[in-house]
């Protein structure tokens, strides 16, 4: 079994149905409003454990109503929540998600994600020292994640870095983390445009550049490898990302080879976009198995 620490944001997902989506100073009609568990750094965390690893997330959520059914959606997922601590006074982290045209826009608002600190991480250092793998995010402060890259490096815990949403990432960060997994957007932040290519070179078996429904492309040291992904029935996409990351992790903890380990997080996440929610359709171990 993988011992996965996830460090990252605790969020509650509040989601609308549209068929159109506003433009500025428009109003629509939505179909449905739904509050759903969400967050990159939960999702992930709970992925995890549904793929069969034992999880402890390091995060914080607010003292308000979301708070409890926040811990709560962590307790029924098995995610061990002894580094989770209420920020007094604080809201939680809230995504405000509108689905509309066959695709999510969001407006993140941090709250106590904020308190993600790096003093906060230090008080959580044996999570860390106690993991196969790190999984951090960016819906953290920056300087968090440059602490948390430094102790993975001295520590010698490999670190995954999903570097979403976007920002630009230091060289620092790059070199300590042991995978680093952007989409083509990210990517153009972090290396800038046109640069992507160059980079995949510079970092094999490292940097894996997620490309939607086409697949995951890397360097292999040989050459450039790109795993097509499963294609289904997308009912939901808000997470896809979130599962892959944490099926990635999960496999490599475990041992598989990278390519293998690209193959199961693919199906994961191929798997999770067919129902609502960013954690509705994430799948138990079995379910990807049997779809492999
Ligand atoms: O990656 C998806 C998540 O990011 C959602 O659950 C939402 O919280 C957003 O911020
Ligand atoms: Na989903």
């Amino acid at each position: 079994m993988a011992n996965i620490c996830v460090i990252g944001s605790c969020s509650m997902d509040l989601v609308v149905t549209s068929s159109k989506r506003p433009g500025a100073g428009e109003t629509v009609l939505g179909e449905s409003f739904k509050t759903v568990p969400g967050g990159k750094g939960a999702n992930q965390a709970v992925a995890a454990a549904r793929l069969g690893a034992k999880v402890s997330m390091i995060g914080r959520v607010g003292d308000d109503h979301f708070s409890e059914t926040i811990l709560n959606n962590f307790r029924a997922n098995q995610v061990s929540v002894d580094y989770v601590e209420p920020v007094t006074g604080m809201e939680s982290g809230t995504a405000h998600i509108v689905l509309a045209e066959g695709d999510n826009s969001i407006v993140f608002v941090k709250a106590a994600n904020d308190e993600v600190t790096p003093a906060y991480i230090d008080q959580a250092v044996q999570a860390i020292t106690a993991a196969d793998m790190v999984l951090i995010q960016q819906e953290i402060p920056e300087e968090t994640v440059e602490h948390v890259s430094r102790i993975c490096a001295e520590r010698g815990v490999p670190l995954l870095l999903n570097p979403a949403p976007a920002r630009p990432v230091k060289d620092e960060v790059i070199e300590n983390a042991a995978y680093i997994t952007p989409n083509q957007h990210e990517a153009a932040i972090m290396f800038g445009e046109g640069r992507v290519s160059e980079a995949l070179r510079r970092y094999p078996n490292k940097l894996f550049i997620t490309e939607g429904s086409s697949g995951v492309r890397y360097f292999d040291g040989q050459e450039e490898v790109v795993i097509p992904s499963y294609k289904v029935e997308a009912v939901d996409t808000t997470g896809a990302g979130d599962t892959f990351n944490a099926a990635f992790a999960v496999a490599l903890a475990e041992g598989k080879p990278i390519a293998d380990s690209v193959r199961f997080a693919n199906r994961a996440a191929s798997l999770s976009v067919m129902k609502f929610g960013a954690q509705g359709g994430m799948p138990m171990r079995q379910e990807v198995e049997e779809n492999l």
